[in-house]
């Protein structure tokens, strides 16, 4: 079931490098949409789960929305990583630096470029994505940048496959994006235990969380003026055509995004705008919708220190650092199985 292979990546006139790829999501993902689709689109609120949003043409869709100007949350971020990179990574070497849903490189190279050289020479980068296209692209920009870089690609499910990951070496996980506020709580506890169980004493984990803030703001934040998220939210059912066979016509759906003030989460929906019948011929499935009826495709938690405090602790995990823009609009925390001697509150500029 899962394949060793290597990719032969052609940076440019030099002579080509090899980077190891591990697909362990290969015959599970068609099983998995197929299971995930027939129960999401039988229940009484019809649902897709947000991992299918991300096939090549997704995760392109998705590196465009972190560009926007209404999407803060990605240049929140990469500005406070940029400020406590050199601390987090000035004596990182001889390990494993794993990023959980890497997506693109941008964030990944400040953490890289703040290792320098040397230490990057002893390091070994371990993008887990379900998109394969991502990691691929990303890891050669890498190698490019970096010759000195070891990276193995894990293409995989990290809610289901985290035991698939080398842990023996020292390691720091990654999972920015506040793409654990796409899970909801009892996942992201279990979650957070799951990575808790692969790390020994020593090892961290950095985690991106977005925070709640004017509802205008994060309303913004998913309705971009220039139909950007419209597209990756109608982009599902394009994924479910391909995969399942399907007859969506993306253009029977209007993207909605509200924020839900009593569960503190911008909810994304897709609203049919007429009565439509569909069909699904890979499972066998005919489904209807009634005009204003909703698919929901994804959540977005938004957090406080306080909810992120306790899900850390009911995951059995220890804040070791906090780190936060100057308005507090998003919080990189650092975990770890022990409390270190780190200071604990951090505000940067
Ligand atoms: N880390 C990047 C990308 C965040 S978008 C950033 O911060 O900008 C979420 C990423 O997680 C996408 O690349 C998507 O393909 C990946 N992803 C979503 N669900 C996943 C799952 N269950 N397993 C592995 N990767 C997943
Ligand atoms: N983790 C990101 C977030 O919750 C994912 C995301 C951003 C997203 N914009 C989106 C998902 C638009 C779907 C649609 O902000």
């Amino acid at each position: 079931m899962n394949m060793n292979r290597g990719t032969t990546l052609n940076s440019g006139e030099s002579a080509p490098r090899l980077v190891e790829m591990l697909d362990y999501l290969h015959g599970k993902y068609n099983n998995d949409i197929a299971r995930d689709t027939r129960q999401g689109l039988a229940a009484s609120q019809k649902y897709i789960p947000c991992k299918y949003f991300y096939d090549a043409r997704g995760s392109k869709l998705f590196e465009a929305i972190c560009q926007l100007p209404e999407y803060y949350p990605t240049r929140t971020e990469l500005s406070i990583l940029r400020d406590i990179a050199p601390e987090l990574m000035g004596t990182f070497a001889h390990k494993d630096l794993v990023e959980l849903g890497s997506g693109g490189n941008l964030k990944i190279r400040i953490l890289l470029d703040a290792a320098g050289e040397s230490n990057r020479a002893t390091l070994r980068y371990i993008p887990v994505d379900v998109s394969e296209s991502s990691i691929v692209e990303a890891a050669q920009d890498l190698l490019e940048r970096y010759p000195e870089l070891q990276v193995l690609g894990v293409v995989a499910d990290f809610t289901s496959q985290l035991d698939v990951l080398p842990t023996e070496r020292p390691l720091m996980f990654c999972f920015l994006g506040s793409t654990i506020g796409n899970m909801d709580e009892d996942d992201s506890i279990a979650f957070l235990q799951s990575i808790a169980g692969n790390m020994k004493p020593g090892d961290r984990l950095l985690v991106g969380f977005d925070m709640a803030k004017s509802k205008e703001t994060m309303e913004a934040a998913y309705n971009d003026s220039r139909g950007v998220t419209s597209e990756f939210n109608k982009n599902v059912l394009q994924v479910l055509n391909k995969e399942l066979n399907a007859n969506f016509d993306p253009s029977h759906f209007d993207h909605l995004a509200f924020f839900n003030e009593a569960c503190s989460r911008i909810e994304m929906h897709l609203k049919a705008n007429r009565d439509i019948s569909v069909k699904l011929e890979s499972i066998d499935m005919v489904v209807e919708f009634k005009s204003g009826e909703t698919i929901h495709t994804e959540n977005s938690r938004k957090f406080t220190k306080r909810s992120i405090e306790d899900m850390a602790s009911r995951a059995g995990l220890c804040i070791q650092k906090w780190c936060s823009d100057r308005d507090g609009w998003f919080s990189l925390v650092v975990m770890g199985l022990n409390h270190s001697s780190w200071a604990k509150v951090a505000h940067v500029t």
